[in-house]
């Protein structure tokens, strides 16, 4: 019997057709996006220009997207489902840690193994500050030998990779010592707006956003058997903490810069003091809610 398909069998009609796949997830995954695709054009009552104008979208963005960018995570981020993602995969722990955060674009993976205690920056001059503190496990036993990556803008917003990509700055990878700490000399940063020269910098600029993320630091810390963590230390006090264009600032993120801290092993220098908490290993996978483009283009 043909099935009389109309706006209201549509859906039944798809997820029946899609019964057979064997993958069960995917199966999951398939049937739950085509229930609230349809869902979301009936609720908005999609016109054919409309539809059409959402494809092209979507094509500019993919042909956005090179081994350097990838303007479909960008999109995501904007979106917030990639802080989405990252909170369900926070409550996927199976104890106490830090909270994760994004990735981000920016991330290089051969950073520069430095001492505890050394200067990430090569410019002569900045606002230079201390970054210190402990990583523990859930239970606050501090674990020694856990890699600290961190990466950064400079004091005017720019990383390293929009300067000149061949030069690494503002980046370095540390192992805590046996009591666990980690320290370390860099920039203050500064705020910058997300990239806005694709399709996705037209969607912001159409909702009236500002595109700016506030001041931070990314970090990735780990040590086998603990679940790694992504995330960032965020400055309270810039103006855009309270409405990051990617959504990725949460409150047990946001630190301060002390002008005097007396418990900083790194004298003389305003600190920010932050210990980071990795939980036992859980279910298998990333923590990443990011990857080098390269490898998504390749694929
Ligand atoms: C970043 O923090 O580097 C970043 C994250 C998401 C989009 C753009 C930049
Ligand atoms: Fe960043």
């Amino acid at each position: 019997m043909i099935t009389k398909i109309d706006e209201h069998t549509i859906t039944d009609a798809a997820l029946e057709q899609m019964a057979t796949t064997k993958n069960a997830r995917l199966k999951e995954i398939m049937d739950s996006l085509v229930k609230h695709l349809h869902a979301f054009a009936r609720e908005v009552d999609l016109t054919p220009q409309e539809w059409l104008d959402g494809i092209s979208f979507l094509t500019a963005v993919g042909q956005t997207c090179t081994p350097i960018r990838q303007e479909f995570i960008l999109l995501s981020d904007t979106l917030g489902l990639s802080s989405l993602v990252n909170h369900l995969h926070d409550r996927r722990a199976i104890e106490h840690g830090t909270k994760t955060s994004l990735l981000g674009p920016f991330y290089r993976q051969d950073g520069p193994a430095l001492p505890l205690g050394s200067r990430i920056f090569s410019k002569e001059e900045g606002p230079e500050i201390a970054i210190y503190g402990k990583v523990t496990d859930g239970a606050g036993r501090p674990l020694s030998g856990a890699t600290v990556q961190i990466w950064q803008t400079d004091d005017e917003g720019a990383y390293d990779l929009q300067k000149d990509a061949s030069k690494m700055d503002l980046r370095g990878v540390f192992q805590t010592d046996s009591q666990g700490n980690y320290s370390l000399r860099t920039l203050l940063p500064m705020g910058y707006m997300i990239p806005m020269d694709g399709p996705v910098g037209d969607m912001i600029r159409a909702q009236g956003r500002h595109g700016y993320r506030p001041a931070h630091i990314h970090f990735l810390v780990g040590k086998p058997g603990y679940r790694e963590v992504v995330t960032a230390l965020y400055l309270g006090n810039d103006e855009h903490i309270d409405s990051d264009t990617v959504f990725g600032v949460t409150e047990s993120l946001v630190t301060s810069v002390k002008a005097n801290d007396p418990e900083s092993p790194i004298p003389n220098l305003p600190a920010i003091q932050f210990n980071f908490v990795l939980a036992a290993a859980g279910e298998q996978g990333t923590g990443r809610v990011g990857a080098d483009p390269a490898q998504i283009v390749k694929k």
